[in-house]
């Protein structure tokens, strides 16, 4: 039978932490671990602590889907193995390895993260969350990430996936800075790194959003939801909803710009063709301004180019 909303094991571990919930915290904590231990999904970045990895591993997975990071996240660090070792290249260099990543204006973030991060703190990525916060690109979500996979600081990391698996735990849509906290609580203080990655692949392989297989969750003792009737994840905090559509965007458009200039510079007179915008030509200065207002692109002599004249 499932736990009366309010009542179930879950339900009081994310109110107020009561002495006699121990023992459930206790089973949950060694319910996930010990599942965490044997399943989590051997990838590139689980097998460091080195900051400047966790912090590029975690920039590229914001938007981009594990199997795309992974390649691009080796050849990454081949080449910029520290924050001084990026700060030696162009934004062009990395712009140009970005490519099928998406959402670029993250490569320019970690580019001028690694100039500040060289400058104000010895070229040492930072442990604290105020100086983490400062780097372009780096948020609540980047920041906490780098703290627990890095310096493995007992926080609570809430993506889209882990939003959806707490609001289903709970039994109901959760606000954002109540799923914060909860995610922070409920963190096991001991052996947080192994805690978090495990949330993530529970999220993403059993807890998934269409046909989640509670059935082989290994802690679904502690969940409200159980899988049946109306899913509390759905208008949840930090649940996204369904991406908008690529064909015919504007990141398309963005996207085939890039991908020219990755060749060379490209005549200022040839942007809207690249772009397939030949019949909307405004529409068409108007992604190219705010490429370059993004320190993307360069106009030079009516040509444009990549990156920054450096
Ligand atoms: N998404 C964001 N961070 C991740 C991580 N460390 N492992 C798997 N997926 C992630």
């Amino acid at each position: 039978m499932l736990p009366l909303p309010g009542t179930s094991p879950m339900a009081k571990i994310s109110g107020k932490i009561e002495n006699d919930i121990e023992l459930d915290r206790q089973a949950l904590n060694q319910g996930l671990c010990q599942w965490a231990s044997t399943t989590l999904r051997d990838l590139p970045w689980r097998s460091t602590r080195d900051p400047w990895p966790v912090l590029v591993s975690e920039v590229m997975l914001q938007q981009t889907q594990v199997s795309r990071v992974t390649p691009k996240y080796i050849e990454f660090l081949e080449r910029w193995p520290s924050p001084e070792a990026l700060t030696q290249s162009s934004v062009s260099d990395l712009l140009k390895l970005w490519q099928g990543l998406g959402y670029p204006r993250r490569a320019r973030n970690l580019y001028d993260s690694a100039h500040q991060i060289v400058q104000a703190h010895d070229g040492k990525v930072p442990s604290a969350l105020e100086d983490l916060l400062l780097l372009p690109g780096v948020g609540p979500y980047t920041a906490r990430a780098v703290l627990v996979f890095a310096f493995e600081l007992p926080v609570g990391v809430l993506d889209t996936n882990v939003g959806r698996l707490l609001a289903r735990w709970t039994g109901r849509p959760l606000g954002p800075k109540e799923a914060q906290r909860i995610a922070d609580e409920l963190v096991d203080p001991n052996r947080p790194w192994l805690w978090n990655q495990g949330l993530f692949d529970l999220a993403a392989l059993r807890c998934a959003k269409g046909n989640p297989e509670c059935n082989r969750c290994p802690v679904k003792e502690w969940c409200s939801w159980g899988g049946v009737g109306v899913d509390p994840a759905v208008g949840s905090a930090a649940v996204s909803t369904a991406q908008t559509r690529f064909e015919g965007s504007d990141r398309q458009a963005r996207g085939r710009m890039l991908k020219a200039l990755t060749s060379g510079p490209v005549p200022a007179a040839q942007a809207a063709t690249i772009m397939e915008l030949q019949d909307d030509p405004v529409r068409a200065s108007r992604l190219i301004g705010d490429l370059q207002n993004e320190s993307l692109v360069t106009m030079q002599d009516e040509a444009l180019l990549l990156g920054d004249l450096l």
